[in-house]
């Protein structure tokens, strides 16, 4: 079979906190595939970056007064000291903050604008009249309107679960200032989605996403697709819209257009060429491994937007769950969180590495992290097995046979058994069912 060309992404972290054992689930398990996929002789290359726009990280950047600039520069070397650490193998890490992806980003832009998909209409927002910005429902909190209840946020109460706008918010507070908000028009740029249902459900039935995801995709279809308000006002970190003074891209425009411009900055940098794995016709493979909170913008919004720029869609998205401690979500206030530093410094990455990929399948199901369990598992299996093997053989090896290995297979049928493994195990990796693969060497390892 002729060697597959593959490029490979996880989702771009944010440039405004830690990387925590939630994204290292997605990381290993990028990486595991990456790994696979070039042991199998193919050509296969893995971008990631930081996703280092939007308003939290322009907020984080004043309360630590700093240039947002110098904030993305600092988390970024954090980011990829604690990746690295992890034995994750980038072939390039970049920035959505970059030229590279700014060149991108206003080119899918106009091409987007010149072939009629962004339209152009005045909304009404919440605006903080000290701060003079646009406020984001996370940054209102209120009494909500069903149940009264406190310092809720400003589209749903935590206590009864009700849905609302923030103008329904009552005593409402900018959390930054905390000014009465005001309304306030502006116009608003959007990217006309339901032009693409069609084109979409064609390349959804095609079989691009897993089975739990067409599900739920075929909800959204049902509840009708939106257009979608990809601009935002002064002040905002990110790239300024061709044409406009004041207007920015929405960080979730530019931030998968970071896969691309993390590719181009590699193939600007090597022989690869950008046009072999994005133009529309091409041969080439695309990946992106994310988590099930971001797939609406994996598999509706991105593909969109490169059909509607004329660029290639993504081969898969393949979606995993979340990561839970315990049997609970991580939480700092439960001291369930924990940063991928914290783990690096008291305990080795392989342990991780291991650990997920015996939790791993291709469903997005949610995996626990459940700390006894990860010790017997690290115990019976890694130490007990594997490492218990590789001891012993070596100290025959040493003890009986003169530290040299025998010049002829005396165990062929054992060996060919072992050979023979391979083609399921491989099969496993392939589709990404790592526990399968675990169990599969695992029974290996003790006959
Ligand atoms: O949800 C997140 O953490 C985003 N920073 C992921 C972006 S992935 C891609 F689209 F850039
Ligand atoms: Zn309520």
């Amino acid at each position: 079979m002729s060697k597959r060309r593959i490029l490979v992404t996880s989702a771009l972290p944010y440039a405004n906190g830690e990387i925590h054992l939630g994204y290292m689930l997605e990381a290993i398990q990028t990486d595991i595939w990456v790994r696979f996929q070039k042991m199998m002789g193919n050509e296969c290359h893995y971008v990631c970056a930081d996703d280092a726009h939007g308003t939290p990280i322009m907020l984080k950047a004043k309360e630590m007064e700093l240039e947002p600039e110098t904030l993305i520069e600092q988390v970024k070397i954090r980011h990829q000291a604690d990746l690295d650490d992890f034995h994750i193998d980038f072939s390039q890490y970049h920035s959505t903050h970059s030229e590279e992806n700014r060149e991108i980003s206003e080119l899918i832009y106009n091409r987007l604008n010149d072939w009629g998909y962004i339209k152009k209409r005045i909304i009404s927002q919440a605006f903080d009249p000290e701060k003079e910005m646009f406020l984001p429902d996370r940054y209102i909190k209120g009494e909500c309107p069903k149940c009264g209840a406190d310092d809720q946020y400003g589209d749903n109460c935590e206590v009864c679960g009700a849905t609302y706008s923030t103008t329904e918010l009552k005593n409402a507070k900018s959390v930054i200032s905390g000014a009465t908000p005001i309304e306030k028009d502006s116009e608003h740029y959007f990217f006309d989605l339901p032009q693409f249902e069609e084109e979409l459900k064609d390349w959804i039935e095609a079989g691009h996403l897993q089975e739990q995801v067409t599900n739920k995709l075929a909800e959204w279809f049902e509840q009708g697709l939106q257009q979608w308000d990809i601009s935002r006002d002064k002040p905002y970190f990110g790239f300024k819209i061709p044409g406009t003074e004041d207007k920015y891209f929405y960080v979730w425009l530019d931030a998968p257009i970071g896969y691309m411009a993390s590719f181009k900055k590699l193939c600007d940098n090597s022989e690869l060429n950008f046009d072999d794995f994005f133009n529309k016709d091409s041969d080439t493979e695309l990946y992106h491994f994310i988590g099930k909170d971001i797939i609406y913008f994996h598999a509706l919004f991105w593909p969109a937007t490169l059909m509607g720029s004329d660029f290639r869609t993504p081969s898969a998205v393949f979606a995993h769950g979340f990561l839970s401690v315990n049997g609970r979500k991580m939480s700092k206030s439960r001291g369930t969180f924990i940063n991928a530093r914290t783990y690096l410094e008291n305990l080795d990455p392989e342990y991780l590495r291991y650990y997920y990929a015996s939790k791993l399948t291709a469903k997005i199901d949610d995996i626990d992290l459940n700390l006894e369990d990860f010790k017997k598992r690290v115990n019976s299996d890694l130490v007990g097995k594997v490492i218990n093997i590789a001891s012993r053989s070596a100290s025959f090896v040493v003890k009986n046979y003169d530290k040299e290995l025998s010049a002829k297979c005396i165990e062929k049928s054992l060996y060919d058994e072992f050979v023979e493994a391979g083609t399921d195990i491989a099969r496993h990796y392939e589709a990404r069912n790592f526990s399968h693969a675990m169990r599969l060497i695992d029974r290996k390892s003790v006959v």
